[in-house]
C-alpha cells in the first residue's frame, strides 16, 4: 500500500533521529515517494544530506529556504500520509496546540492526510502529565500514535521512551494506508500459558512463554489485519494490536467468547490448562497443616467450543503441542475440534516450542494435506501460518 504513495517524513530533534534514516530507507524501499521535513533542532543529530541522499526529493528544513512560495501547504496537500519519527515533546505540544512554529508543524496543520506520530523521549518526559495530555488529545483527534517502547535510552538510562522499531513504524504507515494482504480481516489470537490458582499465591501453570502467539499477532498486524490478542504472557505487543490480558482458562474463555463472533480468523496459540483446582483456597495453604489434596476438574475446551459454533467464512486455527505421535494426534484434533488448520509441534525436540525463540511445526489442514515448516524464528513460523490461512480462505471463495 506504500507503493506510489506520497509520505512526508517529519524528523524532530531527539537522539532517535538517527533511526529516522532507517525509516526513510524502508519507506523508499516499499515504493513510497518520501519528502523529508527536518526541524532545525534535528540537525544537531542528523544532516539534510543524509535524508536528501536516501529520500525521493531533497530534505526541507524551513518555511523560508524552499523554492515553493508555500512549502507547508504544498507538502500538506500532496501528502497521502504524514509520519513524524521521532516526535519530541515540543512537536507533540505544538501540533496539539496548533502552534505553527516551524515547517514540520506548519505541514501537520496544513494537511488533511492521516498523521502518525512516533514519540521518543526520556521516561520522565514521556510520563509527564502535560505530554500525556497532548498525546491523548492527538489520539482523540484521530492521530495514530506509535507508542515508544522500553529499552536503553540516551545517556545509558533504561525505561519507556525509546522510539518504536523502524520496521514497526513502516508497518503502521502501511496499515494506516490500508495496506497488507490481511487488510480488512479481523484476527483474534490467544497466547501464553494459563495459570490456575490453588490459593492466593500458588497456581498450576505450564512452560508456554507466549512468544509464538505474540509473533502471530505482531505479524498479522504488520500485514494489515485488525488484531486482538488475548494473552496471559505479559509481553509487549506491536503497535496497533489490541491487547486483552487474562490469567486463567475461564478468563480466556470469556475474553474469547466476547470477541469470537466478529473475528474472521481465530488462532488459538495459547497453552490453555486442561485441568484446574476444583476449589481455590481463600487463604494461603499452610505447610504446617500437612500436604494438601488438590482436587482437579477439567477446564472448558475453548477451541472445541469455537469449532462447534464456527460460522461460515470463519477460519479456525489450533495448536497441538505434542511429545509423541505428533501428526496423528494433531490430525485427530483437527477433526474433533472442527478446525481448518492445526499447527503441530514436537515440544520435546531441541529448539522447538515452549520458551524458545525458534519453532519447527507441521501445518495440517482439515482436508489432510500437510506442510512442514523447518526450524525458524517464531516470526517466520507466524508468517507461514498466516500464509496458509490466506491460502485456505482464497480456496474457500473459489
Ligand atoms: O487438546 P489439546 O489441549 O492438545 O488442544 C490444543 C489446542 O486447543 C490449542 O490450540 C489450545 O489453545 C486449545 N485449547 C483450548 N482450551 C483448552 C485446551 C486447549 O482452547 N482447555
Amino acid at each position: 500500500m506504500l507503493r506510489g504513495r506520497r509520505v512526508v517524513l517529519g524528523v524532530s530533534g531527539g537522539i532517535a533521529a538517527y533511526k529516522a534514516i532507517e525509516v526513510c530507507r524502508r519507506l523508499v524501499d516499499a515504493g513510497a515517494f518520501v519528502s523529508p521535513v527536518l526541524t532545525p533542532d534535528s540537525l544537531h543529530f542528523v544532516t539534510t544530506q543524509t535524508f536528501s541522499a536516501l529520500a525521493s526529493e531533497p530534505a526541507r528544513t524551513s518555511l523560508w529556504d524552499s523554492p515553493e512560495p508555500s512549502p507547508h501547504t504544498a507538502l500538506g496537500q500532496r501528502a497521502d500520509l504524514v509520519v513524524v519519527a521521532p516526535a519530541t515533546a515540543r512537536v507533540l505540544a505544538a501540533y496539539a496546540m496548533g502552534m505553527s512554529d516551524d515547517l514540520l508543524v506548519a505541514t501537520l496543520l496544513a494537511t488533511r492526510a492521516p498523521v502518525i506520530v512516533c514519540p521518543a523521549m526520556h521516561t520522565e518526559m514521556w510520563e509527564q502529565p502535560a505530554v500525556q495530555a497532548n498525546v491523548a488529545l492527538l489520539r482523540e483527534r484521530g492521530v495514530t500514535v506509535v507508542d515508544p517502547v522500553a529499552g536503553m535510552l540516551a545517556g545509558g538510562d533504561v525505561g519507556v521512551g525509546r522510539l518504536a522499531e523502524p520496521a514497526d513504524i513502516v508497518a503502521a504507515c502501511d496499515r494506516v494506508l490500508g495496506g497488507g494482504d490481511l487488510a480488512g480481516l479481523r484476527v483474534l489470537v490467544t497466547a501464553g500459558g494459563t495459570r490456575e490458582p490453588i490459593d492466593p499465591v500458588r497456581y498450576i501453570g505450564n512452560r508456554s512463554s507466549g512468544k509464538q502467539g505474540h509473533a502471530l499477532a505482531d505479524e498479522a498486524a504488520a500485514r494489515g489485519a485488525e488484531v486482538t490478542l488475548v494473552t496471559s504472557a505479559g509481553r509487549p505487543a506491536a503497535p496497533g494490536v489490541e491487547v486483552v490480558s487474562v490469567e486463567t482458562a475461564a478468563q480466556m474463555e470469556a475474553a474469547v467468547a466476547a470477541r469470537s463472533d466478529d473475528a474472521d480468523v481465530i488462532v488459538m496459540a495459547a497453552a490453555v490448562a486442561d485441568f484446574r483446582p476444583k476449589a481455590v483456597a481463600d487463604d494461603k495453604l499452610k505447610k504446617g497443616d500437612g500436604v494438601p489434596e488438590v482436587v482437579l476438574e477439567p477446564t472448558p475446551d475453548i477451541l472445541a467450543g469455537l469449532g462447534a459454533r464456527k460460522r461460515p467464512g470463519q477460519t479456525l486455527v489450533g495448536f497441538a503441542a505434542e511429545t509423541s505421535d505428533v501428526v496423528a494426534n494433531a490430525a485427530e484434533k483437527v477433526r474433533r475440534k472442527n478446525l481448518d488448520l492445526i499447527v503441530a509441534n514436537d515440544v520435546s525436540a531441541p529448539g522447538v516450542g515452549f520458551e524458545h525463540d525458534t519453532n519447527a511445526v507441521v501445518l495440517l489442514r482439515e482436508d489432510g494435506s500437510r506442510e512442514d515448516v523447518p526450524l525458524a524464528d517464531k516470526r517466520a513460523v507466524a508468517r507461514a501460518v498466516l500464509d496458509a490461512v490466506l491460502d485456505l480462505r482464497s480456496q474457500a471463495t473459489r
